[in-house]
């Protein structure tokens, strides 16, 4: 049986227009704007009146006829110019519910099937990964539990920096400073970089310097490659350690250099293709310029080093012929658009991902109160540990000390899962493409749009439930007797579409959107319509098994956004 609603509906709705030898296509049935006048609207007859020339009153009236004697239906009515609202039978309603609440993926079908490489995270060598990295692993991470829910076969690549002239000013420093390369830990590196940079850009000697030893290390010469391996092993260890923190969950972990041998095949699929040229010693691929300027991309500077462009071309032959990909998405900071448009333009003429699906999905800055890239209290750079932090010292706040219930351990492992929680909610609950502005004093409260808001309407049915078990109460088919029940019936019938839609769209802020009017409308629910203690045993399983659903539900969309869901939460 179909257990999309709208679907359902939208069927409906078609099989009248066909009846009626009308165009179908103008079928579509939407959520109602006037939730108090009508469940479902449909515009269509307003667009047919230019194509029948007819009334377009006229039509709706025909179609409303029909639509009477639907049996699933319980009100029909034309409105204003041409309007066709319907309202559901409750019967109809709780038919489906009944059906989605003993279906394991509540009636949200399975649409993919496609292999779908994400690239996203991108942190690099020798840098602490600071709020930006945390918006890509973030979205990265949710969108990787999406597309595997609808089916697709995913592979997640975090696509380390490790491969450029970072390196190099490292090396030199290591050499410049007399250090032992390999006793090194992840801040000295770190600090060898900053001194690096500071001295590169006021030396134009040293950086020639560090460009040469970049390009003998990428070279192969043994003595940097060794420095090369150390560094990089360290650095990859503090990152899996920052990601394990916040959740987040890589297949591979190739870096920039595992495409160092594919580079040297795209120099060679160029020059067969005839697309390269050496201009200024430099080896490049020109591209079309339209109707604006584009600059080319090079593929070999003059002294041989391959670029970030390059890099991310071999990369993509790799992921077409070795993962079979069928799309691969980019999660970067929107600054990194026209870098893309350059290298899918590039792949393309190319010929390396025929048929295959290239995307950049651009996301905004995070931007603290004053509307400058988030800083922390002393203006320093906010790395993501200073932010998971912080978000903790948030939560810990408003948690009750140890108890003979709860153990330390216990509450501090509470304390990660609604941190995180915070953290990542906030980034999610806005679109990806606009920017934000991180409510330090907001974003883990238990009440607003919120993470802890959402685990804490879960922790609430936990309890109902429980306390429901102990009582041997049993789950009931549902039934509708008020207004607060067949709305929340009504919400929870949306579901597969927003999981859809966010699939569909890659967008995550669907997900949570929906999450939260779910929770709210979940609470009005309950605010009026008691469960356990309401006397009729038929409305007390019934209310108990939507209480169920509703739980389970956000328990997935949390799970989909990358949020755990606590058995109990706790307040001092
Ligand atoms: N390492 C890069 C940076 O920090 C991001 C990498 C994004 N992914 C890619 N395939 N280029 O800017």
């Amino acid at each position: 049986m179909e257990l999309s609603i709208e679907k359902i509906i939208n069927n409906k709705f078609k099989n009248i227009f066909d009846k009626l030898g009308i165009n179908s296509q103008f079928a579509a049935v939407k959520i109602s704007d006037r939730p108090d006048l009508s469940d479902f609207q449909c515009n269509g007859a307003l667009a047919l009146s230019k194509e029948l020339k007819k009334n377009p009153r006229e039509i709706a009236s025909s179609i409303a006829a029909e639509l009477e004697k639907d049996n699933d239906i319980e009100k029909v009515s034309v409105d204003g110019p041409g309007f066709i609202n319907i309202s559901l039978k409750n019967e109809f309603i709780t038919s489906v519910i009944d059906k989605i609440s003993q279906d394991e993926r509540f009636g949200i079908e399975k649409k993919a099937s496609k292999t779908v490489v994400l690239d996203f995270g991108g942190p690099n060598v020798a840098k602490a990964m600071h709020v930006g990295h945390l918006r890509s692993g973030v979205i990265g991470e949710a969108v990787q539990r999406i597309e595997t829910f609808a089916g697709n076969k995913v592979v997640s690549d975090v696509h380390f920096g490790d491969w450029g002239t970072p390196i190099g000013m490292i090396i030199a420093e290591i050499i410049n400073e007399k250090c032992d390369a390999f006793s090194l830990n992840v801040e000295e590196i770190t600090e060898l970089y900053k001194k690096a940079n500071i001295r590169c850009k006021e030396d134009e000697k040293a950086k020639e310097t560090a460009r040469i030893i970049t390009a003998k290390m990428q070279d192969g010469d043994p003595e940097y490659r060794k420095i090369w391996k150390y560094i990089r092993d360290v650095s990859i260890e503090d990152v899996k350690k920052n990601y394990e923190n916040l959740d987040v969950n890589f297949n591979l972990w190739w870096g920039e250099s595992d495409a160092h041998d594919a580079s040297s095949e795209i120099v060679k699929i160029a020059k067969e293709k005839g697309i390269s040229e050496i201009d200024g010693g430099a080896n490049i691929i020109r591209l079309d310029e339209g109707n604006k300027p584009k600059p080319p991309v090079i593929l070999e500077k003059s002294d041989g080093g391959f670029t970030y462009h390059t890099t991310d071309i071999a990369t993509i032959l790799l992921r077409v012929r070795d993962l079979k990909a069928d799309e691969i998405i980019y999660f970067t900071d929107k600054r990194q658009e026209f870098h893309f448009e350059q290298v899918f333009e590039a792949a393309e003429k190319l010929g390396i991902a025929p048929g295959v699906k290239l995307k950049h999905i651009g996301f905004g800055t995070v931007n603290g109160s004053d509307g400058k890239p988030f800083k922390t209290r002393d203006g320093g750079v906010m790395t993501l540990e200073s932010l998971i932090e912080l978000s903790k010292e948030k939560v810990r706040e408003s948690m009750p000390k140890a108890n003979a219930e709860y153990n330390q351990e216990y509450i501090d492992n509470l304390i990660d899962e609604i941190a995180i929680g915070a953290i990542k909610f906030q980034d999610l609950k806005n679109n990806i493409a606009s920017g934000y502005i991180f409510e330090v004093d907001d974003f883990a409260k238990f009440e607003g749009k919120t993470g802890p808001y959402i685990q804490y309407a879960v922790a609430r049915i936990n309890s109902i439930l429980r306390k429901a078990k102990d009582a041997d109460i049993d789950f009931g088919g549902v039934i509708i007797t008020n207004n607060e029940e067949r709305e929340l019936a009504l919400k929870i019938l949306q579901l597969n579409n927003v999981v859809n839609r966010a699939d569909e769209e890659f967008e995550p802020s669907i997900i949570s959107d929906y999450a939260y009017t779910l929770a709210q409308t979940f609470s009005s629910f309950y605010s009026t319509s008691p469960i356990l203690n309401e006397n009729n045993e038929k409305v007390m399983s019934s209310r108990l098994r939507l209480a169920k659903l509703v739980r389970d539900i956000l328990v997935l969309l949390l799970y989909l956004l990358g949020i755990k869901s606590p058995e109990v939460m706790l307040k001092a």
